[in-house]
């Protein structure tokens, strides 16, 4: 489409992941060339499954490709033990089991072949579950002078939510995460300290309950799900986490970011995964990327109100 900047989307396709991509899906600005799957919410072949239900509830005319079933050096974990085995928690529906044809195999490849039809610093990429596959690419240095920003949701500038001190994107694979913030790209990271400031509520349920249809009720369902990670009486408001990175692309206005040297802790025993920011650039260190310390909470709920709208609308 004339005019829309290409980007590109990286995922464990989760709940918050499909709120992002309705959000990108929504920009009148942004077009989506591909969407690479990661295993992390769950294993690759569910993460799978996820992306050809969402094409089917949603109508989503996406290229998805397969990528990495595991992190760069550990086993898999997955976040199973919140989300349960399919890595959506819901209140009652789940995405419809459909098949689909993956685009291809090999997201990495697919990524770089994108990237090698653009112009130097054009390619945006949206990474939000484990990097492995962005690490893949970047270790690989084929066409990385076309991509423009990586934004990711991971991190934190203070507590995780995984362990205490590792947020779960960056804890399932941290090799491919200081992979990426040691490339010297323009990479912006989404942290859970930023994401804490824009919440979901129980009325964004209720409000969804309003609309009619399958696609409406099952993502009102999905969203109750997600909230109740928080609260079983939905009482507590829970942080959004990939739709956040994706405001940041689409919208950057909504989001504030300061430089920072980022670095990931592989070794720690209480601390692997965690992402130690030096704020005090550039008289403590050097920066290698810009962090997010604060956001627009009105402004990237009304975003993602009307994407989550616009998407069950059919
Ligand atoms: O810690 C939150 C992140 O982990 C989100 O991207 C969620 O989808 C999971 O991937
Ligand atoms: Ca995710």
């Amino acid at each position: 489409m004339m005019g829309r900047r290409g980007m590109w989307i990286d995922t464990d396709l989760g709940f918050d992941d499909i709120a992002a991509i309705a959000m990108v899906l929504a920009s009148p600005d942004h077009q989506i060339a591909g969407v690479g799957l990661v295993a992390g919410n769950a294993p690759l072949d569910q993460v799978i499954r996820n992306a050809f239900g969402s094409s089917a509830l949603f109508g989503w005319a996406l290229d998805w490709h397969a990528g990495a079933t595991a992190p760069l050096r550990e086993k898999l974990v997955t976040a199973d033990y919140v989300l349960g085995e399919t890595g959506i928690r819901t209140a009652g529906r789940s995405l419809p089991v459909a098949t689909g044809k993956l685009a291809s195999g090999d997201a990495v490849a697919a990524m770089q072949e994108w990237l090698s039809t653009l112009p130097e610093g054009s390619g945006d990429i949206l990474a939000l579950g484990p990097l492995t596959n962005i690490a893949q690419l970047v270790s690989a240095g084929r066409f990385l002078d076309r991509i423009g920003r990586i934004v990711l949701m991971g991190g934190s500038t203070d507590r995780g939510n995984h362990t205490a001190a590792a947020e779960f994107n960056i804890a399932v694979d941290p090799e491919a995460a200081d992979i990426v913030f040691s490339a010297g790209l323009r990479t912006e990271m989404v942290g859970l300290n930023a994401c804490r400031e824009v919440p979901v509520i129980a009325d964004d349920v209720h409000w969804m309950r309003g609309f009619s249809g399958i696609a409406a009720q099952t993502m009102a369902d999905m969203l109750e799900g997600y909230l109740s990670i928080r609260s079983a009486d939905l009482s507590r408001p829970m942080p959004l986490f990939d739709p956040l990175a994706a405001a940041a692309l689409v919208a950057p206005e909504l989001v504030t970011l300061a430089p920072a040297r980022v670095d990931v802790e592989l070794e720690g025993r209480l601390t692997r995964g965690m992402t130690v920011c030096e704020l005090r650039v550039p008289q403590r260190a050097d920066a290698n990327a810009r962090v997010a310390v604060g956001a627009d909470s009105d402004g990237v709920r009304r975003l993602l109100r009307a994407a989550l709208q616009l998407a069950v609308s059919g």
